[in-house]
Formats: C-alpha cells, structure tokens, sequence
C-alpha cells in the first residue's frame, strides 16, 4: 500500500527536518483547510512551492476548502500533483471542477466525509483518478478510525471491477497498524497517516509498517 504522510500533525517551526524526516515516503499529503469548510485553518498553497524545493515525492493536495475552484489553480502552479476536492463544497458542480484539474494536467481526487453516503459519488468515478475517504471528521488529526470507511472501501473495489476503472482509493484519518491492514484488505491502494507516523521516533520504519501492514 502506498503511505501518504500528513504533516498536520508536524512541527512547522521546523518543516525542512519534518519534512525530510518522512522522504522516505512516496507521497505527501498536505492537509489543506480554510477554516470554513472545515473549523480549522491550516496553510496555503505558498507551503506547497516552498516544499517542492525539497522534496521530489509526488504531492496529493487534499483541499478540504468551501470554495476550490480559485485554489485548484494555484495549488496546481505550486506543484500538486493530485488535487482533491470535496464533494460536500459543490454537489453536482463538482464535475466542473474535476475538469479543471484534469485540464491543468494534474490528477483530480474526490473526497467524501463520513455521514455522506458512497453514492452520491458515483456519477464522477469515470472521471476521477484518486477516491479518497474519510475515516475521521475533516478537520483535525489524531482522531479514531471510523469502521464505516470498510464498507466505502469495499463498494469503490468492486465498482472499479465492475466498470473496469482504474482510479485508486486513499483513505485518511485514525491511520495506524491495525486500521490500515484493515483498509488494504477491503482494498485502499493509499493510506494517509499523520499522527501515527508523526508520534514515533523512527519515521521511516513507521512508513514501512503501514507499507506492510497487509502482509503482517
Ligand atoms: C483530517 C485530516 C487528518 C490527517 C491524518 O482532516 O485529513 O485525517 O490527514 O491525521 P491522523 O493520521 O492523525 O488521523
Ligand atoms: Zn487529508
């Protein structure tokens, strides 16, 4: 399973050691909230282009935003290269939206929180590349899993099967080594994890672990 670092939970005063702390990773997920779609606010799309200047991992910009149309772009030219976005911001906008990342050449994702129903998406995953669902509440780190994620997970494997899809399943919040087994086998292809990689001294072993956590 891909791991996807959040660094919400990092120390910001000292971002380029956090950072290089969990390059071990392939991906990192920015945790992007504006304090209106979600209570909290954490930064912009500044943090991405300052990153990017040391980091090579492939950025998965989560934008848990009430507006994401005028952040698509700019995260995009900051160096995203998967955008995220919300279907709870737009409802049935949301294709427009989807679009407009594709079109900026960039990967476009679809996130649902826990209360919304699996299909209310189903109308955009021809269209998207990434699904991610939320295990927790949007808005802070360091939550409990929410075993409702299994069963999403599940319907995204089998209606990718069904309809020959191709887009991956991330799934983010409460990550650790019992919960993300649990996720590779209802079928995550990506695991985001903050708290649990954040909370050990040895980051890269914790990657490695969560990589792992089905075959254990
Ligand atoms: C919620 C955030 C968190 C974060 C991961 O809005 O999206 O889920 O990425 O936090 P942990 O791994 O600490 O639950
Ligand atoms: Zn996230």
């Amino acid at each position: 399973m891909i791991v996807a670092p959040s660094f919400l939970t990092a120390d910001l005063n000292h971002l380029e050691s956090e950072i290089k702390s969990i390059s071990y990773a392939r991906w990192l997920h920015f945790d992007v909230m504006d304090g209106i779609f979600v209570p909290n606010k954490t930064y912009d799309y500044q943090m991405v282009s300052t990153i990017k200047n040391y980091s090579n991992q492939f950025f998965d910009c989560h934008l848990m935003v009430d507006n994401p149309m005028p952040d698509i772009y700019r995260y995009i030219k900051a160096g995203a290269n998967l955008v995220t976005i919300h279907y709870e911001a737009l409802g049935p906008a949301t294709k427009v939206a989807l679009q407009a990342i594709r079109d900026l050449k960039a990967q476009c994702g679809l996130s649902i929180k826990p209360a919304t129903p699996i299909e209310a998406i189903v109308p955009f995953l021809g269209i998207v590349d990434l699904v991610l669902i939320m295990s927790v509440e949007p808005g802070k780190g360091g939550q409990k899993f929410m075993e409702s994620a299994l069963d999403k997970i599940a319907f995204l494997k089998q209606y990718r099967e069904d309809n020959h899809l191709t887009f991956l399943i991330e799934v983010d919040g409460g990550i650790n080594l019992s919960t993300a087994k649990q996720i590779a086998m209802a079928g995550a292809d990506v695991a985001v994890a903050g708290s649990f990689i954040f909370n050990q001294h040895n980051r890269e072993q914790a990657i490695r672990d969560l990589e792992n956590a089905d075959q254990n």
